[in-house]
């Protein structure tokens, strides 16, 4: 299997007014709280979020990725960092699945004012990373990266989420990154295993959607 570009150019993996819609609101909003970003690739965009703030005012950033993109992964987000003239030290990596990490956060009762979800795309995965929003405080944002039609799995899990939940508002849609504001606090945990049954079952059939377009390329 080929290797991704970006282990060799260590870019972001975004569109460039995708990333000026996310720094302009890390900058903006100046959250004091935990940092999430789920799924990092060459931690491109984990330099450009980190640099949203002054020297010394780093607020805590929490990175969840199980570093099998391309081979020796954190090693070359710890280097892309290094270069940025940031710590790598300073950011808290947890080598694990969503799904793990996400069963220690919560039983840790961690909150965090903002979450950059970009992990798998498939509609079983973004279901699974959408139980992070629990722990996201009233007025913290979460935020979808290829929310676009070439990601059906995103789409879907995200607009069958909001579909349910009244106390999540649109903020903006820029290229294919989608920012939602947590407005109020949530009665009931925001995914169940209903919404989890619900992906699982999806799951197959945009899968063999996607297999079957790409045989007809
Ligand atoms: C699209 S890339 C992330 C791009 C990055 N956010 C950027 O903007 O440059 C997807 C990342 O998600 C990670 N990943 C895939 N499945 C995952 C899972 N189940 N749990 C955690 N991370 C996962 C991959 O290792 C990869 O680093």
């Amino acid at each position: 299997m080929a290797v991704r570009s970006t282990a060799h150019t260590r870019a972001a993996e975004m569109a460039p007014e995708e990333l000026a819609s996310l720094t302009e609101l890390l900058r903006h909003r100046q959250f004091p709280g935990r940092h999430l970003e789920i799924g990092t690739a060459a931690g491109g965009t984990l330099c450009e979020m980190l640099r949203c703030f002054p020297a010394g005012r780093t607020p805590p950033f929490v990175v969840v990725d199980t570093m099998r993109y391309f081979p020796d992964q954190l090693e070359i987000v710890r280097g892309n960092l290094r270069d940025h003239c940031l710590d790598p030290a300073a950011v808290d990596f947890r080598i694990a699945t969503s799904d793990t990490a996400f069963q220690q956060a919560e039983a840790a009762r961690e909150s965090y004012d903002f979450m950059l979800i970009d992990g798998a795309h498939k509609i079983r995965y973004v279901m699974q990373d959408l139980r992070w929003t629990r722990l996201l405080a009233v007025g913290g944002r979460v935020c979808f990266h290829d929310y676009a039609p070439r990601c059906p799995g995103v789409v879907r899990a995200v607009d069958h989420f909001l579909a349910g939940r009244m106390n999540y508002r649109r903020e903006t849609l820029a290229g294919s990154l989608l920012v939602l504001e947590k407005t109020a606090a949530s009665a009931t945990p925001e995914v169940g295993w209903t919404d989890l049954l619900w992906a699982n079952l999806w799951s197959p059939w945009l899968q063999l959607q996607a297999s079957l377009s790409k045989r007809l390329k």
